[in-house]
């Protein structure tokens, strides 16, 4: 073969390689993850009828309502208080009433909930409003835990208000959830939602250390039996994300390939003026979450605040 010949043969070859090699790379954007599922997370919304917290929630649920999401996580503490000692059943009924006015605003969106610590009214007893059961009614839960299907995903929604310990649960709930895990998040990417973050470092910085130490984080920064999740987790990969909020701060803890998102706080300082005059507890402002959710499992999730700052 002349020199010439071989130089053409070459570029023939070369030019085979790269349109080859395009083509490869066209396949793999073909295959390229693609996002299954938009969600807003709102946490913490304690709403009430003090400080314009309706009309600001309001405001905050249009946004969402323009986020286009396929569907809303709320993370608990969803009214101000009723657990305290003195809460009458008129004020209950007052705070459920400005929940309902305010959700009127999404009201063609599905909305999955959890219980949070504010959220029962322990003196009502014997009323249907009483205990847990006042709230699965108000919020037209069946359950205060389940789980759900949605585009390729699995959902699990835990009650964190064990009867005796706050930030665990119960035997009972505890045999459901590895139930759950072994059944339905073998082949499925998993999302789970507490109230009480599973796993924080918000426990860190929201409270000060002696000189030497330890820090002293206490247990609602943390879920009591989180060693035992991380075993479940650390046997199934398929668990990917667990949101949280209670702290009413931003955090992103990520551990053993599974990330734990304390998802700040819809209401920040409670609607009050709060650490900054603008409702905020400590750095994180009033804020919802939005997340994107993609075939592979992998995700993206941002902070949006919703009032000006
Ligand atoms: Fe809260």
């Amino acid at each position: 073969m002349k020199r010439r010949d071989l130089i053409k043969s070459l570029g023939v070859t070369v030019g085979t390689v790269a349109l080859s090699s395009v083509a490869e790379v066209s396949t793999a954007a073909q295959v390229k993850k693609k996002k299954v599922l938009k969600v807003a997370h709102i946490t913490d919304v304690h709403i009430r009828p003090e400080h314009n917290a309706v009309a600001r929630f309001k405001k905050c649920l249009e946004m969402i309502k323009k986020d286009k999401v396929d569907f809303i996580l709320n993370g608990g503490d969803t009214i101000y208080a009723a657990d305290y000692d003195n809460i009458t059943k008129d004020r209950v009924e007052q705070q459920w009433a400005c929940w309902n006015e305010s959700v009127e605003v999404v009201k063609n969106i599905p909305m999955y909930h959890v219980l949070g610590n504010h959220d029962m009214w322990w003196q009502g007893k014997d009323d249907e409003l009483g205990g847990k059961a006042g709230v699965l009614k108000m919020l037209r839960m069946e359950h205060n835990y389940y789980s759900f299907d949605k585009n390729g995903w699995h959902f699990i929604m835990l009650d964190s208000n064990h009867p005796t310990n706050p930030g665990m649960l119960d035997d009972e709930q505890w045999n459901w959830f590895v139930k759950d895990v072994e059944k339905n998040a073998k082949d499925r990417s998993t999302l789970i939602m507490s109230h009480y973050p599973l796993l924080s470092c918000t426990g860190i910085v929201d409270n000060k250390p002696d000189i030497r130490g330890p820090f002293k984080v206490s247990g609602s920064y943390n879920h009591l039996d989180i060693l035992k999740f991380i075993e479940v987790f650390n046997k199934n990969k398929n668990i990917k994300l667990c949101l949280s909020g209670h702290i009413h701060l931003l955090d992103k803890v990520w551990y053993n390939d599974v990330t734990y998102l304390c998802n700040g706080a819809t209401s920040g300082f409670w609607w009050e003026p709060g650490d900054d005059g603008k409702s905020a507890y400590r750095e994180t402002v009033p804020g919802y979450s939005l997340l994107n959710l993609y075939d592979d499992g992998s995700f993206e999730s941002e902070y949006i605040k919703y009032e000006a700052v």
